[in-house]
């Protein structure tokens, strides 16, 4: 029985790919460092410092963790300036009516996020509301893959991780939620490859198949 829906923020309600692109791009134009949308995909769900190493590992380079967290910290102010664009409109309507319809039928909702960015986000498009319970990068020591924010989301709830569903666009978080044995729908990136129990085009889909 599903009693609760667990979102992925970005990329699920909204997408902020783009502006995550630019960010690092920007910063890997300065220091010298290779960047392109390819790259870009792999860090879906992934930490900022994991994002960085895995840039890094890519061409072969080094650095201390001093160096790592300066151009983390470079990386999250860019990124930041970019989503001042994010206005309450940027939220799709097939989004927001989902979302109402989810919780018209009693269900609980979640946000189970990697980034620290959650809430100034949420904040952006004026969604907060919609949400009994917000989980970000700045709650959890390990991100997705490892299924820890999904289990916190799910602590918070009150909820049995088989109570939950689980919506993400990015491999590593369908892997984190299924893990922890929830159900898993697939949307964007994840949907397009098929990786989820249920694989849709947009939110109305799943809400459609569980109210
Ligand atoms: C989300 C995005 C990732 C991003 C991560 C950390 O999971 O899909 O691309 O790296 O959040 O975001 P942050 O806002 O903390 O840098
Ligand atoms: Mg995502």
């Amino acid at each position: 029985l599903i009693k609760a829906v667990i979102f992925d923020l970005d990329g699920v309600i909204i997408s902020t790919d783009e502006y995550h692109y630019l960010a690092w791009k920007r910063l890997a134009d300065e220091t010298g460092l290779y960047f392109d949308r390819n790259m870009n995909s792999a860090l879906r769900g992934v930490s900022r410092l994991e994002s960085l190493n895995i840039i890094l590992s890519r061409q072969g380079r080094q650095m201390s963790e001093t160096d790592k967290l300066q151009l983390t910290d470079k990386k999250n102010s860019y990124y930041k300036e970019y989503l001042e664009h994010l206005t309450p409109a940027s939220l799709t309507e097939d989004t927001a009516n989902a979302l109402t319809s989810l919780r018209k039928h009693g269900y609980l909702l979640a946000i189970g996020s990697s980034s620290k960015n959650a809430r100034l986000i949420l904040d952006r498009i004026g969604c907060g509301t919609y949400f009994d319970v917000v989980v970000d990068g700045n709650d959890i020591k390990r991100s997705k893959p490892d299924p820890e924010v999904f289990e916190l989301a799910a602590k918070h709830l009150g909820v049995f991780p088989e109570n939950c569903i689980v919506a993400e666009d990015s491999e590593a978080g369908i892997e984190a939620a299924a893990t922890c044995g929830m159900r898993t729908a697939a949307v964007g990136y994840a949907a397009k490859i098929r990786c989820g129990d249920w694989n849709f085009d947009k939110l109305s889909e799943l809400a459609k198949k569980i109210v």
